[in-house]
C-alpha cells in the first residue's frame, strides 16, 4: 500500500516568505510545501501538508495522523523550545516523527539550543532553509525503507 507522510509546520511558519527572510529564507510556506511535494514525486508516496498556529491544534493534528499517516517531518517552531505537550503527542503516537528546522537552532539565542521534541523524534535536521524539509523528507524515506539502500 502507499505510504503516507504528514509534513506539519507549527507556528508562525505561515509568515514565512515575509517573517525575517534574513533568517528563515524568502520562500512562502506554499512554495516549500510544493518542492517538497516535486521533492518526493516517483517514490509512491502521498504527502500532506497542514499548518497550525495552535498547540492543540497540532496536537489533534497529531492524534489523526495516528490512523492515516506512516510518518511526520515536523518543523514545530516555538513550540520546539518549550511544548512538553507536544512531546508527549510525539511520544504517544509511536509514528516515526523527523523534526526540522530552517535555522540552525544551536547557533541562535541560548533559549533555542534546547528542543524538547527532538529526544523523542527519529532524528532532528537544522539550518538548512528550505532544503532542511527536503533532507527530512529524504530521511522519512529512507526511515520507511522507500530509498536504494547505498
Ligand atoms: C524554527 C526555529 C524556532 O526557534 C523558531 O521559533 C521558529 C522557526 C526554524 O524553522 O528555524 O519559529 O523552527
Amino acid at each position: 500500500m502507499k505510504k503516507k507522510i504528514l509534513l506539519l509546520h507549527g507556528p508562525n511558519l505561515n509568515l514565512l516568505g515575509t517573517r525575517e527572510p534574513d533568517v528563515y529564507g524568502k520562500m512562502t510556506l506554499e512554495e516549500i510545501n510544493n518542492r517538497a511535494a516535486d521533492h518526493v514525486r516517483g517514490h509512491g508516496i502521498e504527502l500532506r501538508a497542514e499548518q497550525s498556529n495552535h498547540e492543540g491544534a497540532l496536537i489533534d493534528i497529531l492524534h489523526i495522523a495516528r490512523n492515516w499517516a506512516d510518518g511526520v517531518v515536523f518543523n514545530p517552531g516555538a513550540y520546539s523550545h518549550t511544548s512538553i505537550a507536544l512531546r508527549d503527542a510525539v511520544s504517544g503516537i509511536k509514528l516515526p516523527v523527523i523534526e526540522v528546522h530552517l535555522s540552525n537552532i544551536h547557533a541562535r539565542e541560548e533559549f533555542r539550543h534546547k528542543s524538547v521534541i527532538a529526544p523523542v523524534c527519529v532524528g532532528q535536521i537544522s539550518g538548512f532553509g528550505w532544503r532542511s524539509y527536503l533532507l527530512g523528507l529524504d530521511a522519512m524515506l529512507g526511515h520507511l525503507g522507500l530509498l536504494d539502500s547505498l
